[in-house]
């Protein structure tokens, strides 16, 4: 009886010992791969092709595919070991400087960026965020021309923006290089990229003419939910 008792007991521990093995692997295994893939690309919900003629299937598969896909592997290597390691990517764009700013920043202005447009975008935003417009600049149009006019405008590579502070209030505002609104404590609702990569293979040095494209694409239902 008590050398039954006695081999139930030890095939009891060695089995539990193995499955907190497997366990514990299996954990250690898992946290490796979170650490190594923490920030990905965005799943685009559109085919590279279908923004033409206003944005080449060429210039998705290279904007999107190649610099968005540096600028997160970058950032995956360089947070690596730092206070950034745990952080979101909002808190790396508020409080990081450098390169970890630059490549964190970037992640963000393009993910905003190819998630605010459909092949069936286009025409004006609706609801609150139409009322907010027309309240700061009279009209859809108005507006439209203030910000192509802010794009063409920023000096060298940067970005325009569509931001909102605490109290919904809207703001078109200029960054450079990496820059987003965030820092500024206002919240980024849509964002024109105005890097040479973003237009030079489909339109050469002419941003404005880009800039001016780029409404016909615009899924505003996307940047209405941001509002
Ligand atoms: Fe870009």
């Amino acid at each position: 009886m008590n050398k039954l008792f006695l081999t139930c007991l030890t095939l009891f521990v060695v089995l539990t010992s193995t499955a907190h093995a497997q366990n514990t692997n299996n954990s250690s295994i898992n946290n490796q791969k979170t650490k190594a893939m923490k920030f990905e690309l965005p799943k685009l919900p559109y085919a590279a092709n279908a923004l033409e003629p206003v944005i080449s299937q060429q210039t998705i598969e290279l904007h999107y595919g190649k610099h968005l896909q540096t600028y997160i592997t970058n950032l995956n290597n360089l947070i690596q070991g730092t206070k950034f390691e745990n952080a979101d990517l909002e808190t790396i764009v508020k409080e990081s400087d450098g390169t970890i700013f630059n490549n964190a920043g970037q992640t963000l202005n393009h993910n905003i960026y190819f998630l605010s447009f459909s092949p069936n975008g286009g025409g004006e935003p609706k609801g609150k965020l139409a009322d907010a417009i027309n309240r700061k600049w009279g009209s859809f149009e108005n507006f439209k021309k203030e910000f192509n006019t802010a794009g063409t405008a920023v000096f060298g590579s940067g970005w325009a923006w569509l931001a909102k502070d605490k109290d919904g209030n809207l703001e078109i505002i200029k960054e450079s290089n990496a820059g987003n609104p965030i820092t500024k404590g206002l919240t980024p609702l849509l964002g024109f990229d105005v890097w040479e990569h973003a237009y030079y293979l489909d339109y050469q040095n002419r941003r404005a003419d880009h800039l001016a494209e780029l409404w016909k694409i615009i899924d505003w239902s996307a940047v209405e939910i941001r509002y």
